[in-house]
């Protein structure tokens, strides 16, 4: 088992060094968290398929649960990447660095294991100037699903990162909260329209503009296409029960249902009249900013206090809430709808 240095970093030029080391543990092999504009990313030499193999058992990842490669550079797609279209490139001018994944066809030279053996590739620049600088001096593309154990909500501090990787993997680059909070859009490049396999802070409406028109994978066959999307996800210890149009009254009244059989956490905006100490309430802006910044730290929260079921409150699908309403779903044990 490795020893886990973690540094904060404040500042990645005038800390040179520090990305120096962790670039040099990337350079042999070994495992790095570093933190993108999404959420914190467990990174391993793309190119290495016994340092991707890592990743996979520090996380406990299902092997056919395909990896996204990280680029410092544009020329580095054309290193794990084949046929880059014109279309593509187009995207990649205008969203990159940024949360935005590119599905692409995956060169032989990338170790078959990054994409769990499928013909493509995911790729995606970060907007983050620690993770840019760290494959920059890496020399090498990065393999990096999140940086949490599979399964678990994603990570968006450094402490989430070490909660559930602590001695399983070799350094945490501690560089605070990520901006964002949920994880990027996957934009499958190689199907005619472009399907997105996972909807994220990039709306659907910005890429239908981008690109003509996509589509949406929602088929079990579509489904296929993303393995991500296959497994349960985002989830803390507790069940989740998702609240997808809500009440005041109709919160307040399932608050109490659940107190009767324990301790109950609560996420969610409308404020509720129940003062009970076995219930841990979490207020967010209606937002979709807030909602996605807050929501895993939240769950990650009420999982310390234990409780034993929680509650989430919906925010409204458009824009950016596709995105944030995707990951609770796909959290939640159980989805009401309420009037
Ligand atoms: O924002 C993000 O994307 C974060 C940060 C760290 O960059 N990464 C992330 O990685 O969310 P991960 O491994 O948790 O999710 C990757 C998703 C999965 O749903 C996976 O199935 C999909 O991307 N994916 C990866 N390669 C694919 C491929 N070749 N074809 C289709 N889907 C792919
Ligand atoms: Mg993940």
């Amino acid at each position: 088992m490795p020893k886990t240095v973690i540094v904060k970093i404040e500042d990645c030029y005038a800390q040179a060094d520090v990305i120096e080391q962790a670039a040099a543990i990337i350079k042999s092999g070994g495992l790095v968290a570093f933190p993108t504009e999404t959420v914190y990313g467990l990174g391993a030499d793309a190119m290495n398929a016994a340092a991707v193999q890592k990743i996979f058992e520090a996380k406990g990842r299902p092997a056919d649960n395909p990896l996204i490669v990280h680029v410092g550079n544009r020329d580095d797609v054309e290193r794990v990447a084949d046929e880059v279209s014109e279309k593509t490139w187009r995207l990649i001018e205008r969203f990159w660095p940024g949360p935005l994944t590119l599905v692409l066809k995956r060169k032989p030279e990338l170790p078959a294991s990054v994409s769990a053996g499928l013909p493509s590739v995911a790729v995606r620049m970060p907007r983050n100037n620690i993770a840019l600088e760290l494959i920059r001096k890496a020399g090498t593309p990065l393999a990096a699903p999140s940086a949490n154990r599979s399964g678990r909500p994603s990570g968006t501090f450094a402490a989430h990162v070490a909660r559930d990787l602590e001695g399983r993997i070799d350094m945490i680059l501690d560089g605070g909260a990520t901006n964002i909070g949920i994880e990027s859009a996957v934009l499958d490049m190689t199907t005619d329209p472009p399907m997105i396999l996972r909807p994220g802070w990039i709306t659907e409406e910005t890429l239908a503009d981008a690109v003509g028109t996509t589509e949406r994978a929602v088929s079990q066959e579509d489904l296929y296409r993303s393995p991500g999307t296959r497994y349960r996800h985002y989830s803390p210890r507790a069940p989740v029960v998702l609240i997808e149009q809500s009440s005041c009254q109709s919160i307040e009244q399932l608050s109490r249902k659940y107190l009767e059989q324990g301790s109950v956490g609560l996420i969610g905006h409308t404020p509720v009249n129940v003062n009970d100490p076995n219930l841990y309430a979490i207020k967010l802006e209606s937002s979709a900013y807030d909602y996605a910044r807050s929501i895993y730290a939240a769950l990650r929260e009420l999982d310390e206090k234990d409780a034993r079921v929680i509650l989430i409150e919906g925010i409204s699908e458009s824009g950016e809430g596709a995105g944030v309403m995707d990951r609770l779903r796909r959290a939640a044990s159980e989805i009401i709808s309420h009037g």
